[in-house]
Order: C-alpha cells, then structure tokens, then sequence
C-alpha cells in the first residue's frame, strides 16, 4: 500500500463514520472509500486475527461463522486447515467489503460461503462448532445481543472467539491489564466517531455467557501514529453444556 493510499484511509478514520441512516447505510458510507485498501491498512492496525484463528482450532468437519467477516480476510489464516472444514459462513452487513469477501471465497467454493446480514440476528441453518469476531462486536450496534446471537448459533460446548479493542476497569479482576486513566478515556473518545465502542464490559459478558478457555491483552502500534498503542484482547470461551 502506498503512502498517499494509506494516509488517505488514515483521513477516513479520522472524519469518522457518518451515522445518517440504518446502521448498514452508515457502515457502507464509511467503507466503501476504503474497500480496496482496507486490508493493506488492516493488516497494520488489527493485530492478534491470526493468533484467534490459530488458537480457535476448530476439528475437522467443523461449522464455522465469522461475524462481521469484512472482506474475509481472515479465512486466509485458516491455511490448508480450510479445506477440512465443513463449512465456514461469512456474515457482514456491509455491501462494499462483501464484495471483497466473495471474490476471496471464491477459491473455496464448496466450503465458504458470504452472507449479506446482521450479526445481532443471523442463525445459521444449524448449530455451529466455532464462531468468531474479529474487531467486529465493537462495531455492532448492539454488542450484547451480538454475544448472545453467537453463544445461541453455537452448539453445546462449541467455541466462541473474539478479538477486539478494549479498555480496563479502573480495578480490574485479578492478573488482567489495569489502563491509566488517561487511557480509559483517550481510547473509547478516539474510536467513538468511527463508530466502535470501547468498553471493559466485553470480557465481563463473555465470561458470564461461556467457559473461559483463553484470554489475553497486548497493546498495538498504531499506523502513522508512532507514540500510540491501543489496547486488544484475545478471548476464547466454551458454550456450556447445560
Ligand atoms: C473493523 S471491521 C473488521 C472486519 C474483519 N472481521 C477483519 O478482521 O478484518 C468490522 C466489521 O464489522 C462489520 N459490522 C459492523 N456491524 C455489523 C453488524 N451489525 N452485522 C454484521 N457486520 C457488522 C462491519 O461492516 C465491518 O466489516
């Protein structure tokens, strides 16, 4: 990507997101400039895709769903694994980036498929091994109700995976990352007009709705912003059984 690309995408974000009309409107007025770029911008400020993909680990045979999948990008990091799943189903509400998700699930037509809905209702045709977001539940209108659409599409004892931006408690549990103040303020104001929200109550409800198997919390660089890092979390949980 190069420089006048990136610093344009860069400008995008700044102005933020135009919240006229529904949600998907206003999502596809704030991507659709960027679509093609989107993944080359991306890949520097979304950190830890790779390492959910990897630790979600689904068996062979599984159903997976990506909510807010993007242009999909994240399929790639399944590797050769891809084509011993049955099925992975792409879900996202904005037009632009699906077109982008569609010519990359091209490459695997019998097993990934793109499905053009919201993530706080979409249910698969039948319960799921795996599902997972990846800095998409900040974006949703809803947050909670996207959870609790995902735990409901899991089966018993299936997985759930998230990554995304957070910010602390001010007195976090135990052995979790505590942020500055000035951080727990900084963060959620600079990514509120781009529409996604930042809230320590993310890692509260997933681990009331799942079994937690994994979390981990790591700060980023941030592009062109040299003196920044943003804080993300990785949280894989297990759908109870009961
Ligand atoms: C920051 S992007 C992340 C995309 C992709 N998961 C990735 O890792 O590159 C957030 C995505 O969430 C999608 N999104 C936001 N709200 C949504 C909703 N209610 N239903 C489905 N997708 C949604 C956006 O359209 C966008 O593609």
């Amino acid at each position: 990507m190069n420089a006048t690309a990136e610093l344009r995408t860069l400008f995008q974000l700044l102005r933020g997101r135009p919240q006229r009309g529904s949600h998907a409107q206003s999502l596809k007025a704030f991507y659709a400039p960027q679509a093609h770029s989107y993944d080359a911008f991306r890949e520097q400020l979304l950190h830890g895709r790779q390492a959910l993909v990897e630790r979600l680990d689904p068996p062979r045979n599984a159903r997976v769903v990506e909510l807010g999948c993007g242009t999909g990008r994240n399929i790639e990091f399944f590797g050769d694994r891809i084509g011993t799943l049955a099925s992975v189903e792409l879900v996202d509400l904005c037009t632009p980036l699906l077109d982008q998700a569609r010519a990359r699930a091209a490459r695997w037509p019998s097993v990934v498929s793109v499905v053009e809905a919201d993530a706080e209702r979409y249910r698969p045709a039948h319960p799921v091994d795996c599902v997972y977001l990846s800095y998409s539940l900040s974006m949703t209108a809803n947050w909670r109700k996207t959870i609790c659409n995902a735990v409901r599409m899991l089966r018993p004892g299936g997985t759930l995976g998230v990554v995304d931006f957070f910010v602390s408690e001010a007195t976090p549990p135990p052995g979790e990352a505590r942020h500055s103040w000035i951080s727990r303020q900084f963060w959620p104001r600079w990514f509120a007009h781009d529409g996604v929200h930042l809230t320590p109550e993310h890692r509260r409800v997933l681990g009331d709705c799942t079994d937690t198997l994994h979390l981990e919390q790591h700060t980023a660089p941030v592009p062109w912003l040299p003196l920044l890092r943003v804080p993300y979390y990785l949280y894989i949980g297990r759908k109870r059984r009961n």
